[in-house]
């Protein structure tokens, strides 16, 4: 089965937003995915009709879909666009979990409100009985990163309470496949927990990479992962689309 992550579609009313999540759609379209993750920062202004938009494009995919929030996002607004298909009875935190084809998709809301950083503490308990629930293998989505990613300047926003995280992981075994995220806008592969660790490329503009004061002026087109579970084994590819 094939899970197709978006993220960091920072939709603000624009037409050139919305024109790069449809030039990701029109890829995606034709790979039939089974579901579809949004791991967070749908929209950064214009909100309300920005989320519209969003869903409308969404709902065209014909398949499942799941949504977690990022710093940007409006919690109020986007509890308003999708709070029910997603149970979602008050602004936060909007976590989600879905079920596709014996595979679970537990999404974290770990944003704090009015800051760009996250925090998976107060998610911890609720994590850990959702993981308790069920011994199908898991997906877990969130949007800021638990995991340092070396970019300068970016793992001040990164998810606080990553040791924490890491130890709920781990105490659910090996049910937990992998974790991803979005936030920084640059596709990565990491480990966390013991485990594989992703993040998404954005569909808004991509940020440069800058290493150890280096730095490239190539910045990249739009794109997503595509997560591959078969046979029990899950790859994530990159996909960017130009
Ligand atoms: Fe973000």
């Amino acid at each position: 089965m094939i899970v197709a992550q978006l993220s960091d579609i920072h939709a603000n009313g624009s037409g050139e937003r919305l024109d790069r999540l449809d030039k990701v759609l029109g890829w995606l379209h034709p790979m039939r995915p089974d579901a579809v993750i949004v791991s967070g920062d749908l929209a950064e202004e214009a909100h309300d009709r920005s989320y519209r938009a969003v869903k409308e494009r969404l709902d065209s995919l014909g398949c499942p879909y799941f949504v977690v929030p990022g710093n940007v996002d409006d919690h109020s607004d986007i509890r308003q666009a999708f709070g029910d298909r997603f149970g979602w009875t008050s602004n936060r935190p909007l976590n989600v979990v879905g079920e596709v084809d014996g595979l679970r998709l537990i999404g974290l809301d770990v944003t704090v409100e009015g800051a760009h950083h996250g925090d998976a503490g107060p998610q911890l308990e609720w994590l850990a009985a959702e993981l308790a629930a069920s011994d199908l293998p898991t997906l877990i989505f969130q949007h800021q990163h638990p995991f340092p990613t070396g970019i300068d300047g970016k793992d001040r926003n990164i998810c606080f309470n990553g040791e924490g995280l890491a130890a709920v992981i781990e105490a659910a075994g090996d049910r937990v496949l992998a974790l991803t995220c979005g936030h920084v806008h640059r596709p990565m592969f990491t480990r966390f927990a013991g485990r594989q660790a992703t993040m998404a490329p954005s569909v808004t503009k991509a940020n440069r990479l800058r290493l150890d004061g280096r730095e490239s002026e190539i910045v990249d087109p739009p794109g997503l992962l595509l997560h591959h579970f078969a046979g029990g084994n899950l790859v994530s590819h990159v996909v960017m689309v130009d």
